[in-house]
């Protein structure tokens, strides 16, 4: 109890950077006590720290190419964090991304932009360009679009499920991550205690109808969406069917690494029977993708979108092989304005760890760690 009103104190004096009205809700229901024992600052600083954190991990999402792989929190397990702070940074996290810098800003819906970065931008993932560019052509030359667009990207770590992500975000919104009309929502941050459920619930809720209410074509993306409670389901599902709502052309992404196993076997069969990547359809990955999803039960939330049909296209992303993973760290070196060599290049990807141990094909972190190598390089 004491670390509880100990931690409540701490948000207050948090909060009090922000406006004088959040902190007057805030000490809303507030019991006293506490203050005399000194130990608050430590509280205070907590928060302070993890609100840091967590803002961090967003620019992180947003550029990360801007981005040391050392500033990421290593850790989503918010060990020593206690509810009344996740819930100030959730609340704060929408506060600084409805403020200031952030607007509801136009929609550019550039397909040929779309195109054209994901070609560019996108290394070895032939399956999910072909079907990002068709589903979206599909949706946005619909005039009238009968229900949202519902994606779900599966694949492992690092093989550019948030690259796409971000490449739909700046080509169908101005001001790309920034534009009001994109929300993402990160499990860990925003519903991370099974306990709290119902407030998640309504949280959740509300947000979603904020935004449909006000944009005309809301992005919302899950990331870790394996991680999001089944209790939430209820608050999404009117937004994705839209029986009750009034129809607003929603796109809905929800990002995983469910389903990658499966992905990456298809994968390792076609290279072993000497055919190329290039030779996987969508067919291919379909049942075994679905399967591995069914397998997982009712406990996941996309179990329950698939079995309901809700989902309109699933998005395989291939395990990574070296020459893409030479292609991403080139970017890089572009990126930041760097001159590259075939060696340097080589030299980056060597000491990354490549799966399966016999043949040693497939990079186990994707492209993820290729831009933080860079600067061991230098
Ligand atoms: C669409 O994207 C392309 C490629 O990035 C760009 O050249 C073009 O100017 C964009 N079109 C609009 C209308 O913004």
């Amino acid at each position: 109890m004491a670390r509880a009103s100990l931690l409540y104190l701490g948000l207050v004096l948090c909060v009090h950077t922000l406006t004088a009205q959040d902190v007057g809700q805030i000490r809303t229901g507030q019991e006293g006590g506490g203050q005399e024992d000194g130990e608050w600052f430590t509280g205070a600083h907590g928060v302070q720290d993890l609100a840091q954190l967590s803002w961090d991990y967003l620019q992180c999402w947003f550029s990360p190419e801007e981005c040391e792989e050392s500033e990421r929190p290593a850790d989503w397990g918010w060990p020593t964090v206690s509810w009344e702070s996740l819930r100030f940074l959730s609340d704060w996290y929408s506060r600084v991304s409805e403020s200031g810098d952030y607007a509801y800003g136009r929609i550019s819906n550039n397909l040929t932009g779309l195109q054209w970065d994901l070609s560019r931008r996108v290394h070895g993932q032939h399956l999910a360009k072909d079907l990002i560019v068709t589903s979206f052509q599909d949706f946005l030359e619909d005039s009238e679009p009968k229900k949202p667009l519902i994606l779900s990207f599966h694949g492992w770590t690092g093989t550019g499920k948030n690259l796409v992500a971000r490449i739909i975000a700046e080509n169908l919104y101005e001001d790309g991550q920034r534009n009001r009309c994109i929300r993402i929502f990160f499990p860990q941050l925003h519903f991370p205690h099974a306990s709290h459920l119902e407030v998640y619930k309504v949280q959740l809720e509300k947000q979603l109808r904020d935004i449909s209410l006000r944009c005309s074509q809301p992005l919302f993306i899950f990331d870790d969406a394996d991680k999001i409670p089944v209790a939430l389901l209820t608050s999404i599902i009117p937004y994705i069917t839209q029986s009750e709502t009034q129809q607003t052309p929603s796109i809905f992404i929800f990002l995983s690494g469910l389903g990658s196993t499966a992905i990456n076997e298809v994968a390792l069969t076609f290279w072993r029977a000497g055919r190329h990547r290039e030779e996987i359809t969508a067919d291919d990955l379909d049942r075994p993708l679905k399967a591995s999803i069914r397998d997982q039960g009712d406990s996941v939330l996309l179990w329950h979108l698939m079995t309901e049909d809700l989902v309109d296209v699933f998005v395989p992303f291939l395990p990574l092989e070296r020459a893409h993973v030479k292609l991403c760290a080139r970017d890089s070196f572009v990126a930041r304005g760097l001159p590259y060599t075939e060696t340097a290049l080589d030299v980056l990807t060597k000491g990354l760890l490549f799966v399966p141990k016999e043949e040693k094909l497939f990079s186990a972190h994707g492209c993820k760690l290729v831009a933080q190598r860079i600067n061991f390089l230098q």
